[in-house]
Protein backbone atom coordinates (compact mmCIF):
# COMPACT_ATOMS: atom_id res chain seq x y z
CA UNK A 1 0.00 0.00 0.00
CA UNK A 2 1.05 3.41 -0.96
CA UNK A 3 2.05 5.44 2.04
CA UNK A 4 1.10 9.35 2.49
CA UNK A 5 1.89 11.48 4.49
CA UNK A 6 -0.23 15.18 4.72
CA UNK A 7 1.18 18.38 6.50
CA UNK A 8 -1.88 20.56 7.38
CA UNK A 9 -2.72 24.09 8.77
CA UNK A 10 -5.00 26.73 9.83
CA UNK A 11 -6.11 26.70 6.12
CA UNK A 12 -7.20 23.30 6.28
CA UNK A 13 -10.07 24.36 8.69
CA UNK A 14 -11.67 27.58 7.33
CA UNK A 15 -14.34 26.08 5.33
CA UNK A 16 -15.45 25.04 8.54
CA UNK A 17 -15.84 28.19 9.66
CA UNK A 18 -12.18 28.14 11.98
CA UNK A 19 -10.29 31.23 11.14
CA UNK A 20 -6.58 31.19 10.40
CA UNK A 21 -3.46 33.15 12.20
CA UNK A 22 -1.98 35.66 9.51
CA UNK A 23 -3.08 37.22 6.91
CA UNK A 24 -6.26 39.67 7.07
CA UNK A 25 -8.12 38.88 10.15
CA UNK A 26 -6.00 36.11 11.37
CA UNK A 27 -6.34 35.46 15.20
CA UNK A 28 -2.97 37.09 16.31
CA UNK A 29 -4.54 40.32 14.70
CA UNK A 30 -6.86 39.82 17.35
CA UNK A 31 -4.85 38.63 20.26
CA UNK A 32 -1.23 39.53 21.29
CA UNK A 33 0.15 36.21 21.05
CA UNK A 34 2.28 36.56 24.24
CA UNK A 35 -0.43 37.07 26.31
CA UNK A 36 -2.07 34.09 25.65
CA UNK A 37 0.10 31.60 23.62
CA UNK A 38 3.17 31.60 25.83
CA UNK A 39 4.32 29.84 28.75
CA UNK A 40 4.76 33.32 30.42
CA UNK A 41 1.29 35.05 29.40
CA UNK A 42 -0.26 31.93 31.03
CA UNK A 43 2.08 32.02 34.12
CA UNK A 44 1.44 36.19 34.35
CA UNK A 45 -2.83 35.41 33.67
CA UNK A 46 -3.53 31.92 33.61
CA UNK A 47 -7.61 33.40 33.89
CA UNK A 48 -7.31 35.02 30.53
CA UNK A 49 -5.35 32.20 28.70
CA UNK A 50 -7.87 29.54 30.23
CA UNK A 51 -10.48 32.24 28.66
CA UNK A 52 -9.18 32.21 25.39
CA UNK A 53 -9.01 28.77 24.64
CA UNK A 54 -12.34 28.20 26.28
CA UNK A 55 -13.72 30.76 23.89
CA UNK A 56 -11.95 28.58 20.73
CA UNK A 57 -12.87 25.23 22.57
CA UNK A 58 -16.92 26.56 22.50
CA UNK A 59 -16.39 27.88 18.67
CA UNK A 60 -14.96 23.97 18.01
CA UNK A 61 -17.78 22.62 19.46
CA UNK A 62 -20.22 24.72 17.09
CA UNK A 63 -18.43 23.47 13.15
CA UNK A 64 -18.04 20.37 11.42
CA UNK A 65 -15.32 18.60 9.55
CA UNK A 66 -15.71 20.35 6.28
CA UNK A 67 -14.71 18.50 2.84
CA UNK A 68 -11.51 18.48 2.48
CA UNK A 69 -10.99 16.87 5.75
CA UNK A 70 -13.51 13.96 4.04
CA UNK A 71 -11.75 13.55 1.52
CA UNK A 72 -8.01 13.39 3.18
CA UNK A 73 -9.90 10.72 5.41
CA UNK A 74 -11.21 9.02 2.42
CA UNK A 75 -7.61 8.76 0.74
CA UNK A 76 -7.27 5.66 3.71
CA UNK A 77 -9.21 3.58 1.86
CA UNK A 78 -6.28 2.92 -0.53
CA UNK A 79 -3.36 4.49 1.16
CA UNK A 80 -1.49 4.41 4.55
CA UNK A 81 -2.17 7.79 5.38
CA UNK A 82 -0.39 10.01 8.40
CA UNK A 83 -1.87 12.88 8.95
CA UNK A 84 0.96 15.51 10.68
CA UNK A 85 -1.47 18.55 11.65
CA UNK A 86 -0.43 22.24 13.05
CA UNK A 87 -3.99 22.13 14.38
CA UNK A 88 -5.34 21.83 17.60
CA UNK A 89 -8.77 20.76 15.90
CA UNK A 90 -10.16 17.62 16.08
CA UNK A 91 -11.77 18.25 12.62
CA UNK A 92 -9.23 15.84 11.29
CA UNK A 93 -10.72 12.39 13.56
CA UNK A 94 -14.25 13.94 13.36
CA UNK A 95 -13.59 13.50 9.57
CA UNK A 96 -12.76 9.74 10.05
CA UNK A 97 -9.08 10.15 9.49
CA UNK A 98 -7.37 7.34 11.96
CA UNK A 99 -3.76 8.32 11.98
CA UNK A 100 -3.26 12.31 13.33
CA UNK A 101 -0.18 13.41 14.66
CA UNK A 102 -0.85 16.85 16.27
CA UNK A 103 2.36 19.09 16.19
CA UNK A 104 0.96 21.95 18.72
CA UNK A 105 -1.50 20.17 20.85
CA UNK A 106 -5.29 19.43 21.05
CA UNK A 107 -7.68 21.71 22.20
CA UNK A 108 -10.53 19.31 22.99
CA UNK A 109 -7.31 17.96 25.44
CA UNK A 110 -6.12 19.30 29.42
CA UNK A 111 -3.21 18.06 31.04
CA UNK A 112 -0.94 19.17 33.72
CA UNK A 113 0.34 22.85 34.10
CA UNK A 114 3.75 21.04 36.10
CA UNK A 115 4.35 18.53 33.69
CA UNK A 116 2.24 19.34 29.96
CA UNK A 117 3.61 16.54 27.67
CA UNK A 118 2.94 14.02 30.90
CA UNK A 119 0.58 11.65 29.06
CA UNK A 120 -0.49 10.18 32.88
CA UNK A 121 -1.70 13.63 33.44
CA UNK A 122 -4.06 14.26 29.67
CA UNK A 123 -7.21 14.48 29.96
CA UNK A 124 -10.50 15.11 27.49
CA UNK A 125 -12.57 17.65 27.67
CA UNK A 126 -16.11 16.41 26.92
CA UNK A 127 -18.85 19.01 26.06
CA UNK A 128 -20.44 20.90 26.97
CA UNK A 129 -18.39 20.92 30.16
CA UNK A 130 -15.54 21.70 28.19
CA UNK A 131 -14.27 25.00 30.14
CA UNK A 132 -11.32 25.13 31.79
CA UNK A 133 -11.23 26.74 34.62
CA UNK A 134 -9.21 27.71 37.69
CA UNK A 135 -9.16 25.43 40.18
CA UNK A 136 -9.53 22.68 37.78
CA UNK A 137 -6.89 20.40 38.94
CA UNK A 138 -4.76 17.70 37.03
CA UNK A 139 -4.25 14.13 38.45
CA UNK A 140 -0.88 15.54 39.63
CA UNK A 141 -2.60 17.49 41.93
CA UNK A 142 -1.32 20.75 39.41
CA UNK A 143 -3.98 23.07 38.08
CA UNK A 144 -5.31 21.98 34.50
CA UNK A 145 -3.97 23.78 31.16
CA UNK A 146 -4.91 23.67 28.03
CA UNK A 147 -2.97 20.83 26.18
CA UNK A 148 -1.40 23.16 23.95
CA UNK A 149 2.37 23.80 22.84
CA UNK A 150 2.63 27.24 23.40
CA UNK A 151 5.75 29.37 21.29
CA UNK A 152 8.59 28.37 23.13
CA UNK A 153 8.43 25.32 24.02
CA UNK A 154 9.04 21.97 23.23
CA UNK A 155 7.14 20.25 20.06
CA UNK A 156 7.85 15.91 21.18
CA UNK A 157 5.70 14.79 18.13
CA UNK A 158 7.82 16.50 15.66
CA UNK A 159 9.80 13.21 16.11
CA UNK A 160 6.75 10.70 15.11
CA UNK A 161 5.98 13.25 12.37
CA UNK A 162 10.15 12.72 11.08
CA UNK A 163 9.75 9.03 11.40
CA UNK A 164 6.35 8.73 10.03
CA UNK A 165 8.32 10.74 6.40
CA UNK A 166 10.08 7.17 6.06
CA UNK A 167 9.55 5.02 3.04
CA UNK A 168 6.61 7.58 2.14
CA UNK A 169 5.67 7.92 -1.87
CA UNK A 170 3.76 11.35 -1.80
CA UNK A 171 3.96 14.52 0.56
CA UNK A 172 1.11 16.93 0.33
CA UNK A 173 0.90 20.32 2.45
CA UNK A 174 -2.67 21.59 3.10
CA UNK A 175 -3.66 25.51 4.06
CA UNK A 176 -0.74 26.31 6.21
CA UNK A 177 1.40 29.26 5.64
CA UNK A 178 4.73 27.40 6.13
CA UNK A 179 5.97 30.27 8.84
CA UNK A 180 6.06 28.08 12.31
CA UNK A 181 9.11 25.86 12.94
CA UNK A 182 9.80 22.93 13.68
CA UNK A 183 6.43 22.41 11.90
CA UNK A 184 7.61 23.79 8.59
CA UNK A 185 10.68 22.10 8.64
CA UNK A 186 9.41 19.02 8.12
CA UNK A 187 9.45 19.64 4.68
CA UNK A 188 13.06 19.10 4.79
CA UNK A 189 12.60 15.89 5.70
CA UNK A 190 10.99 14.58 2.37
CA UNK A 191 13.56 12.70 0.50
CA UNK A 192 14.19 14.22 -2.53
CA UNK A 193 12.25 12.73 -5.84
CA UNK A 194 9.00 12.45 -3.37
CA UNK A 195 6.35 14.22 -5.20
CA UNK A 196 5.37 17.09 -2.91
CA UNK A 197 1.95 18.84 -3.43
CA UNK A 198 0.97 22.61 -2.12
CA UNK A 199 -2.79 23.08 -1.66
CA UNK A 200 -3.20 26.95 -0.86
CA UNK A 201 -5.66 29.58 -2.31
CA UNK A 202 -2.45 32.33 -2.00
CA UNK A 203 1.34 32.04 -2.67
CA UNK A 204 3.36 29.96 -0.13
CA UNK A 205 7.03 30.02 0.48
CA UNK A 206 8.13 26.33 -0.11
CA UNK A 207 11.75 25.79 0.91
CA UNK A 208 12.10 23.54 -2.19
CA UNK A 209 11.75 24.12 -5.59
CA UNK A 210 10.03 20.87 -6.33
CA UNK A 211 6.96 21.27 -4.93
CA UNK A 212 3.62 21.21 -7.23
CA UNK A 213 1.14 23.66 -5.79
CA UNK A 214 -2.60 23.68 -6.81
CA UNK A 215 -3.99 27.37 -6.00
CA UNK A 216 -7.43 26.48 -4.63
CA UNK A 217 -9.09 26.04 -1.42
CA UNK A 218 -8.69 22.82 0.49
CA UNK A 219 -11.83 21.14 -0.50
CA UNK A 220 -11.66 21.88 -4.09
CA UNK A 221 -7.46 21.76 -3.88
CA UNK A 222 -7.97 17.81 -2.40
CA UNK A 223 -10.86 17.07 -5.01
CA UNK A 224 -8.21 18.02 -7.84
CA UNK A 225 -5.05 16.24 -6.27
CA UNK A 226 -7.78 12.77 -5.95
CA UNK A 227 -9.05 13.22 -9.61
CA UNK A 228 -5.81 14.42 -11.24
CA UNK A 229 -2.83 12.19 -9.56
CA UNK A 230 -3.95 9.92 -6.70
CA UNK A 231 -6.65 7.90 -9.18
CA UNK A 232 -4.38 7.75 -11.88
CA UNK A 233 -1.28 6.28 -9.19
CA UNK A 234 -0.24 2.84 -10.57
N1 LIG B 1 -7.99 26.35 2.08
C1 LIG B 1 -6.65 26.10 2.21
N2 LIG B 1 -5.76 27.00 2.70
C2 LIG B 1 -6.25 28.21 3.05
C3 LIG B 1 -7.62 28.55 2.94
C4 LIG B 1 -8.51 27.56 2.42
N3 LIG B 1 -9.82 27.78 2.29
N4 LIG B 1 -7.76 29.84 3.38
C5 LIG B 1 -6.54 30.27 3.76
N5 LIG B 1 -5.62 29.30 3.56
C6 LIG B 1 -4.19 29.32 3.82
C7 LIG B 1 -3.55 30.70 3.86
O1 LIG B 1 -3.25 31.15 2.56
C8 LIG B 1 -2.29 30.42 4.67
O2 LIG B 1 -1.21 30.01 3.83
O3 LIG B 1 -3.97 28.79 5.10
C9 LIG B 1 -2.69 29.24 5.57
C10 LIG B 1 -2.83 29.64 7.02
O4 LIG B 1 -1.58 30.07 7.49
P1 LIG B 1 -1.47 30.51 9.03
O5 LIG B 1 -2.60 31.40 9.38
O6 LIG B 1 -0.06 30.97 9.23
O7 LIG B 1 -1.70 29.15 9.82
P2 LIG B 1 -0.65 28.00 10.09
O8 LIG B 1 0.33 27.90 8.97
O9 LIG B 1 -1.45 26.79 10.42
O10 LIG B 1 0.10 28.50 11.43
C11 LIG B 1 1.04 27.60 11.97
O11 LIG B 1 1.30 29.06 13.85
O12 LIG B 1 0.37 30.42 15.40
C12 LIG B 1 0.88 29.17 15.21
O13 LIG B 1 0.34 27.27 16.43
C13 LIG B 1 -0.16 28.12 15.46
O14 LIG B 1 -0.42 26.02 14.35
C14 LIG B 1 -0.27 27.41 14.13
C15 LIG B 1 1.04 27.74 13.45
Amino acid sequence: MKRIVILTGAGMSVESGLGTFRGGGGLWDNYPVEQVATPEGYAANPALVLEFYNKRRRELLTVEPNEGHKLVASLEKQFSVTVVTQNVDDLHERAGSTHVIHLHGELMKACSSREPQNPDYVCTLQSPAADLKLGDIAADGSQLRPFIVWFGEAVPKMEDAIDALAGIDVFVIIGTSLNVYPAAGLLNYVPSGIPVFLIDPNEVHAARRDVITIKKGASEGMRTLIDEYFNKME
